[in-house]
């Protein structure tokens, strides 16, 4: 099924563009909340906001990042050629990443580096974070990604922040990192629908009929 004819099934009116949102999470664990934050985001755009399309991108085979690896003629290592693709080809992006020691996990930042190499992938496209992560929810590591998207010339909503303290009770992921937790999933649908409106925004597009709120 087409991405349109998936759209026109669905209770809402269509949105006329559909963004493509290419989404990151920054654990590679098998059973991961923020995997598994993007995979709730996926299923939520599926229901009910048919005008963004969440594509997971997968970081778990980019080489660490070593400029050796860049050949003479500017040519990346294939792993890092079809990431930066990616991130090119994406209208903005979602990041899931848990808080590592206060800051941004060591794959995210691996990934976000790659794709900075000149020429720059990120540029000039809005982006949006989540965090699963311990006591603190992430909010350091995600001052720290907007830290860094500075230099990126990424533009991060600002509003809802949405971070989610993954291994307090009850219970808000099932054992495959499944998020279960319908408070969660609202916080979630929220910020998707800040980060329609605000890359529909930056692009210069009509606002989307389903993000009036
Ligand atoms: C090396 C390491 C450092 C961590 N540091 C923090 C931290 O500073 N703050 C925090 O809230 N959680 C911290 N955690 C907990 C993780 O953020 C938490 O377990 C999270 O759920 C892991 O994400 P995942 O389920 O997507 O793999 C740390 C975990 C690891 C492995």
């Amino acid at each position: 099924m087409s991405l349109m004819e998936e759209s026109s099934t669905t209770a809402h009116p269509p949105a006329k563009t559909v963004m493509r949102v290419a989404a990151i999470s920054g654990s590679l664990r098998r059973a991961s909340a923020n995997t598994g934050l993007i995979r709730a985001a996926a299923e939520i755009c599926r229901e009910s906001i048919p005008g963004l399309h969440i594509d997971h991108v997968d970081i778990s085979d980019l080489p660490l990042l070593n400029t050796d690896l860049e050949a003479a003629d500017g040519a990346f290592p294939p792993a890092v050629e079809a990431f930066r693709d990616r991130v090119r080809s994406a209208d903005c992006f979602l990041f899931a990443s848990p808080e590592y020691n206060y800051s941004i996990s060591g794959p995210l930042k691996n990934a976000l580096d790659w794709a900075s190499r000149p020429p720059n992938r990120w540029a000039d496209r809005a982006a949006a974070i989540l965090s699963a992560s311990g006591g603190s929810g992430g909010n350091r590591s995600q001052y720290h990604i907007r830290q860094v998207g500075v230099a990126l010339g990424i533009h991060f909503v600002v509003k809802p922040e949405v971070f989610t303290k993954a291994h307090q009770l009850p219970r808000k992921f099932d054992d495959d990192g499944n998020l279960i937790d319908p408070e969660t999933k609202e916080q979630l649908r929220k910020l998707l629908l800040a980060l329609q409106a605000f890359a529909l925004k930056l692009q210069g597009k009509p606002a989307a009929a389903d993000s009036a709120e």
